[in-house]
């Protein structure tokens, strides 16, 4: 199985379009201790031929062109792009369904939640006699005809950020359809893909034990980093994200857990493991985990 890290930024980017915090401001200057970073999406593939996308970003178009596995071949028109599975509603995993427009056949896989998002507005514009969306319930095994399998699970979540409502605080962390988990199964090989999660489980954290890799929320580092800022009010947790450190943090939660590789997607620009030079990305690495980058490809 190939996986390649098409986007590891969260929403917004790296460097953010309006955004000139500390991280942003190096990466606005090309200083060699960050890298830019696209939108949230991953690549996955049995055959090298044909690939299923992992969430579609905003910079999907921009994802593509940088990805030679995702070019079209042979055909005037062609894709190898066979499905798109999506996580969550947020825009950072919805939006680059728009760019797959162009009459292209292929198929969305979500929760009923989620691929109630794309059904309206200008998602209409992907021609439903060619784009096919399956509707997956939690706990199902879809076998898509690639090679692999995927299962999905709830993880403690959120709404999408324009649908939240008056009762937002008490939606967040509930394990609903609106936030999912995604095992991949190929061959003998399993690998958990978990872009947005509040919280790590007991049971989340032995369902990803002993799984040859682990591509996983790395929004922020801390939980209160965006409000240190300045930039926001939000927490990690308002957000929907457990950070990295502190006591219920990735690390820390998934510390005893056994798994072939352990690697951060969807990191925010505001996160400190952003500045190779910096402390916190030196303790990433002690504990063991990788700092996805966009292109990264991890051969299973
Ligand atoms: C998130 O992951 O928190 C979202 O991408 C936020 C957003 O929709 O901008
Ligand atoms: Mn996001
Ligand atoms: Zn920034």
């Amino acid at each position: 199985m190939r996986i390649i890290v098409l986007g590891s930024g969260a929403g917004g980017g790296f460097p953010q379009w309006n955004c000139n915090c500390e991280n942003c401001r190096l990466a606005w200057a090309n200083d060699p201790r960050v890298r830019a970073r696209t939108q949230s999406s991953v690549a996955i593939s049995a055959d090298g031929a044909r690939w299923m996308l992992l969430n579609a970003s905003p910079d999907l178009r921009q994802q593509i062109v940088a990805t030679p596995a995702l070019h079209p071949r042979g055909s005037q028109r062609h894709s190898p792009i066979s499905g798109v599975f999506l996580t969550n509603g947020d825009v950072d995993h919805l939006t680059g369904l728009l760019t797959m427009r162009e009459q292209q056949a292929f198929t969305i896989y979500g929760s009923r939640a989620t691929l109630a998002q794309t059904s309206h507005g200008a998602f209409g514009v992907l021609n439903p006699n060619l784009v096919d969306r399956v509707e997956v319930e939690l706990g199902a095994r879809v076998n898509p005809g690639l090679g692999f399998t995927i299962e999905t699970f709830a993880v403690p979540g959120k709404p999408p950020l324009y649908l939240e409502g008056a009762e937002i605080e008490q939606q967040i962390g509930a394990e609903t359809d609106s936030t999912i988990g995604l095992e991949i199964s190929c061959e003998g090989r399993r690998v958990h893909y978990i872009p947005g999660c509040a919280k790590v489980t007991a049971a989340l954290a032995a369902r990803v034990s002993g799984a040859d890799a682990l591509l996983f929320d790395g929004t922020t580092y801390t939980d209160d980093e965006m409000v240190r800022a300045g930039l926001s009010n939000k927490t990690a947790w308002r957000m929907g994200h457990v950070p990295m450190s502190g006591e219920g943090g990735s690390i820390a939660a998934f510390a005893k857990i056994p798994v072939g590789r352990k690697v951060f997607i969807h990191i925010n620009n505001t996160n400190p493991v952003l500045r190779e030079d910096s402390a916190e990305r030196a303790e990433v690495a002690r504990a063991g985990w990788d700092v996805g980058h966009d292109g990264m490809e991890i051969v299973l």
